[in-house]
């Protein structure tokens, strides 16, 4: 494949046809994360995976993923 090797994601895509919007999109991926915390509390799970320590392997399938997801408990703040 063409292009720089050390590209690992290209969430907006590139060249021509590359998504025009991407400004846009990632104030929206800012106010979205800004808001769900602002409206819950975040903690670690009890159980499941939650305690298990980060670990950031990838797994390859239509796309990628994380091998060991994070976890996360979350009530709404009163
Ligand atoms: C986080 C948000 C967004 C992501 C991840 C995203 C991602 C993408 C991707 C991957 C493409 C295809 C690029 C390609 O074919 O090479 C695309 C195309 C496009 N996106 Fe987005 N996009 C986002 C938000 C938006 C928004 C908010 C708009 C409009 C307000 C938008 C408008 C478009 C348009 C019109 C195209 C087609 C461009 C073309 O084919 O010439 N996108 N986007």
């Amino acid at each position: 494949m063409p292009g720089p090797k050390d590209i690992r994601m290209l969430p907006f895509g590139a060249g021509t046809r590359h998504c025009p919007a991407m400004g846009l999109g990632l104030v929206h991926v800012r106010l979205l994360l800004a808001a769900l915390v602002r409206a819950f509390q975040w903690a670690v799970p009890a159980t499941g995976a939650g305690g298990a320590p980060v670990d950031l392997t990838e797994v390859d399938g239509f796309v990628k993923h994380m091998k060991t997801p994070l976890m996360a408990r979350i009530t709404p703040r009163t």
